[in-house]
């Protein structure tokens, strides 16, 4: 017997391979550093935590539409008004298991056979995998760290093809970190103005946000909002990761045709998760406040710390909880006599060795660099730096 001729492109993720490690390391008892995770150390606020016991004791347990109940529906329509001047109707949006899940869909309804979907790196490593288990083709294109990161309109101009279904935009980005100001998001525009396809606009990072304002393409091209999608949820911003909670707007077309995949597969999303996440939608929003400010302290931390050492650059991002360092000047330099060459072999080193998970950048498509998640105490902060500059200074 073999697999399905699908998971022929997906190769195993070496993100989750390094989790794994470094996790199995810790059940041993090891004192790991684990700067890996993609998910916030603080706990899901205890309104949200009290709206699904108040869920589950009203016995609110059973089947619901499959896009999500209509209140939910309509309150993340009020929160695209409220927090993005988006206009858009319950009917055009659908409530997934996860961000993830509803670019999966969203993949799944699109793209047939060989389709194109325009993805600049560093990119968040599912998006490939997403596109390819949808029989698409990701169409890598690159950015350049001196202009922060922001997709180049001429190279996305130069990556569209008459096969191109989508481009995915995802600001503050998954691993750099990087917002697109108005003026990149505007290039954008411009770029796939003539072209027919859709862009996807993955805002999971929004409120996480250290400088200047949260914008999406739909703000500063309004034309292009009829063939946006929306991707977001509840797992950063609210710290739900666990909840599996998101939700996708756009098109009435595509989002009908998301919902006919998700009909098939997982039907709803768990029906008290659904009112906690009304809550969280319609409840205080001012814990973000402290939130973000205790992120802005720990990624100045971790920024100043990286650019004291010598070959290692790091930018200053702007939003999510990453920091994403060039150790490029790394390379070339050898470790207990060997030459240190890329990103997977230092990620191994630095676990092996110095006991500090950090992803490598290879697998983002940003080779030349790691990536070091500042969700997590200052303390564990403060002691995976120090092991990182015991590497960086071991070197030779
Ligand atoms: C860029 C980006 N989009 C989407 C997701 C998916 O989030 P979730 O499925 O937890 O809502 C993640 C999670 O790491 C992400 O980094």
């Amino acid at each position: 017997m073999n697999l399905a001729n699908r998971l022929k492109p997906i190769k195993p993720s070496p993100t989750l391979a390094l989790n794994a490690k470094a996790k199995a390391l810790a059940a041993q008892g090891v004192d790991v550093v684990s700067l890996a995770a993609g998910e916030p150390d603080f706990d899901t606020p205890e309104f949200i935590k009290q709206a699904a016991i108040e869920a589950l004791r009203q016995g609110f347990t059973k089947y619901t539409p499959t896009a999500g109940i209509q209140e939910l529906r309509e309150a993340i329509c009020a929160k695209l008004a409220r927090d993005n001047q988006l206009t858009y109707a319950p009917d055009q949006v659908v409530v997934t298991v996860g961000a993830k899940h509803a670019i999966y869909n969203l993949f799944q309804a699109l793209l047939n056979e060989g389709d194109e979907v325009i993805i600049p790196a560093p990119y968040w490593v599912s998006y490939p995998d997403m596109v390819q288990l949808a029989g698409g083709k990701p169409v890598i294109v690159e950015t350049r760290e001196e202009n922060g990161f922001a997709p180049d309109p001429d190279a996305i101009r130069r990556a569209l093809s008459p096969r191109t279904k989508a481009v995915v935009l995802n600001s503050p980005s998954n691993p750099s970190g990087a917002v697109f100001s108005r003026a990149a998001l505007e290039g954008i525009a411009q770029a796939v103005r003539g072209h027919d396809c859709l862009v996807v606009s993955d805002d999971i990072y929004e409120k996480l946000l250290y400088e200047g304002q949260f914008l999406n393409i739909g703000n500063v091209a309004p034309d292009l909002v009829s063939r946006m999608v929306v991707i977001n949820g509840m797992s950063k911003s609210f710290s739900m990761t666990g909840w599996r909670m998101g939700y996708a707007a756009g098109p009435k077309w595509l989002v009908s045709g998301m919902q006919m995949i998700q009909d098939q597969s997982t039907s709803n999303a768990a029906s008290f998760v659904q009112k906690a996440a009304l809550a969280a939608l319609k409840g205080p929003q001012d814990f973000f406040v402290p939130m973000v400010e205790e992120y802005r302290g720990r990624r100045d931390m971790v920024v100043d710390a990286l650019n004291a050492l010598d070959g290692v650059r790091c930018r200053r991002p702007e939003g999510a909880f990453y920091v994403l360092p060039n150790v490029s000047g790394l390379f070339g330099r050898t470790y207990k006599g060997t030459p240190v060459t890329g990103s997977l072999q230092l990620s191994e080193i630095l676990l092996n060795d110095f006991r500090v998970a950090a992803m490598p950048g290879a697998p983002f498509g940003a080779e030349g660099y790691i990536r070091m998640s500042f969700a997590t105490s200052r303390e564990q902060l403060r002691k995976g730096l120090d092991r990182f500059k015991e590497f960086v200074t071991s070197l030779r």
